[in-house]
C-alpha cells in the first residue's frame, strides 16, 4: 500500500475555462464580435467547421455548471470575461454583459468557490482597428480593466491580464492558427510588444483601482534538444526557447527583452515600437505569475534531406522556422502533445530559481490537463484512465516540486465541461465531463478522481496499474 502524496494545507484546487471556449450566446445582451467569430467564419480556418456561437451554452447553464463546479470540492474557479461583451465599441461599459459576469461571481462565492478573473483569453473585440498590432489597444485593454473592475472588484480577488499571450501574437499574427489568422512575423513581434504593454498597464489600472492580487498566465513549453551532445541541436533549442518562454518571463521579471532574442530576430525587431518608459511598465510588480504547462518539445536542426519542418502537435516552428519538431519515445495525448511531466518539474523549478523566486512571486498552475478519444464508455461513463494517469503524473510532478522549494499554491484543471477547443473546434476533448448532442454534461471517470484529489488534497504517487501490480 503506497502513501498518498500530500499538498501543503491551503493549497489551491480549481478548474478553468475561458469565455468564447464556452458561453455561446453571441449576439445576446450587446456582445458585439470579437475575431474569434470572424475567424471561425473563414472556410477552414476550424477543423470540423464550427464556432463558439453557442459553444456548451454556458451563459444561460451557468448556474448548473457552477453547481457542478461545486460538488468537485473545488473551491477556485478561474473564467474569462468576454471583452467585446463587458465593453461597447464606443468604450463604455456594457450594463447588461457584465450583468452577466456579476450573477456568475454571485453564483460561485454562494457556493464557496472564490473567481479567478482572467480578462483577456483571446477573443479581442473586431472593432479595434489594428488589434494587437496597434499600440493603442493596449490602451484600450487598460481600460476595460477598469471597467471590469469597477463591476466586480468588490468581490474579485484575484486578477490575471493576460491567457498566453505567446500564442495571441505567434498563433494569431505568425503562423496564422489562430485568430486573427495573420501570418507575418515582424508583426508578431509587435503584437507581442503590445500584449505585454497591455498587460503591464492594466496592472497600473488595476493597482489603481485597488485590486489585491494581479497577475499574468503565460503558456511554458520547456524545449530540449533532440541530442544534446550537438551543438547545432542546441543551438536550435536556445533559440525556440527564447522566444516561447524567455520572450515573455524576461521582461515581466528582469524587466529587459532577451539579448540573443533580439540579436536573432535582426531585422523583424519592431524597435520602433518599444518606446521608452515600455520595460519599466511591463515590468510593473506582479503578485502572482500563472503557469499552462501541457507540453515539452523537443527540436533539432534541420540535415540534409530534411523538406521543411515536421510538426507532431507542437509548435516550434512558430518561433523559429530552422527548428524541426522530434517525436521522443513519449506517449501522446490526442493534440499530438508529448506526455512529459518532468518538463513541469524542470519548469517549476526554472522559474523559481531563475525568475519568480527572487522577486517573490508565487506560481500557480493555471492551467494542465489532456485531451484523448474518450472512446471506452461503460454504463454511459466514459472510462478515461488515461486522463487520470496524465493528471496524477503531472500533479506528482508539482508535488515534488513543491518538496524542493517551489512555491507553488494551487492548481487549475483544464477543463471541468469538453468545450471548443479553438481550431481543433468540439474534436478535441479536454473535460471531466461530457457533453452531449443536448448540450447535457455527464461525469467522465476522471471526474471522481479529481473530487478525491481535490478532497483530500493529495494524490496517488503511482499510477493505477503499478498498484494494482503491487
Ligand atoms: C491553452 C489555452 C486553453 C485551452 C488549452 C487546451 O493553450 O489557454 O484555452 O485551449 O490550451
Amino acid at each position: 500500500m503506497t502513501t498518498r502524496l500530500i499538498f501543503p494545507d491551503g493549497f489551491e484546487w480549481g478548474t478553468a475555462t475561458s469565455a468564447y471556449q464556452i458561453e455561446g450566446a453571441a449576439g445576446l445582451d450587446g456582445r458585439t464580435p470579437s475575431i474569434w467569430d470572424d475567424f471561425c467564419a473563414r472556410p477552414g480556418a476550424i477543423h470540423d467547421g464550427s464556432s463558439g456561437a453557442v459553444a456548451i451554452d454556458h451563459y444561460h447553464r451557468y448556474a448548473q455548471d457552477i453547481a457542478t463546479i461545486a460538488g468537485l470540492g473545488l473551491t477556485r474557479y478561474r473564467f474569462s470575461i468576454s471583452w467585446s461583451r463587458a465593453v461597447r465599441p464606443d468604450g463604455a461599459a456594457n450594463p447588461a454583459g457584465l450583468d452577466f459576469y456579476s450573477r456568475l461571481v454571485d453564483t460561485m462565492l454562494a457556493q464557496g468557490i472564490r473567481p479567478w478573473v482572467t480578462l483577456y483569453h483571446w477573443d479581442l473585440p473586431s472593432h479595434l482597428v489594428g488589434g494587437w498590432t496597434a499600440r493603442d489597444t493596449a490602451v484600450r485593454f487598460a481600460e476595460y480593466a477598469e471597467i471590469v473592475h469597477d463591476r466586480l472588484g468588490d468581490r474579485v480577488e484575484t486578477w490575471t491580464t493576460l491567457n498566453e499571450p505567446w500564442c495571441s501574437a505567434f498563433l494569431g499574427h505568425g503562423s496564422g492558427e489562430h485568430a486573427p489568422g495573420r501570418q507575418d512575423p515582424g508583426e508578431a513581434l509587435t503584437a507581442a510588444h503590445h500584449l505585454l504593454l497591455g498587460h503591464g498597464l492594466a496592472v497600473q489600472a488595476l493597482r489603481a483601482r485597488g485590486a489585491r492580487e494581479v497577475g499574468i498566465t503565460l503558456n511554458f513549453s520547456p524545449v530540449v534538444a533532440a541530442d544534446p551532445t550537438r551543438a547545432e541541436d542546441l543551438d536550435v533549442a536556445r533559440r525556440v526557447d527564447g522566444l516561447a518562454n524567455r520572450f515573455f518571463v524576461q521582461p515581466l521579471l528582469h524587466g529587459a527583452y532577451p539579448a540573443d532574442v533580439v540579436t536573432d530576430a535582426a531585422g523583424l525587431w519592431p524597435g520602433a515600437a518599444v518606446r521608452d518608459g515600455d520595460l519599466a511598465t511591463i515590468a510593473a510588480p506582479i503578485d502572482v505569475l500563472g503557469v499552462n504547462y501541457y507540453s515539452t518539445w523537443a527540436v533539432r536542426a534541420p540535415g540534409e534531406g530534411d523538406v521543411g519542418e515536421s510538426r507532431p502537435g507542437a509548435s516550434p516552428h512558430v518561433t523559429a522556422p530552422e527548428a524541426v519538431a522530434v517525436q521522443r519515445a513519449l506517449p501522446r495525448t490526442s493534440m499530438g502533445w508529448e506526455v512529459d511531466p518532468d518538463g513541469l518539474y524542470g519548469l517549476l523549478t526554472r522559474l523559481q530559481r531563475d525568475y519568480t523566486g527572487p522577486a517573490g512571486v508565487p506560481l500557480y498552475i493555471t492551467e494542465n490537463g489532456a485531451a484523448y478519444e474518450d472512446d471506452q464508455v461503460v454504463g454511459g461513463v466514459v472510462q478515461d484512465h488515461d486522463r487520470i494517469e496524465y493528471l496524477r503524473a503531472h500533479l506528482a510532478a508539482a508535488h515534488r516540486a513543491i518538496a524542493d522549494g517551489v512555491d507553488l499554491r494551487g492548481y487549475f484543471l483544464w477543463s471541468v465541461i469538453d468545450n471548443f477547443e479553438w481550431a481543433h473546434g468540439y474534436g478535441r476533448r479536454f473535460g471531466l465531463f461530457r457533453v452531449d448532442a443536448e448540450l447535457a454534461r455527464h461525469p467522465k471517470l476522471s471526474a471522481g478522481w479529481y473530487r478525491q484529489v481535490a478532497t483530500t488534497g493529495s494524490v496517488d504517487p503511482e499510477p493505477a496499474s503499478a498498484k494494482m501490480g503491487s
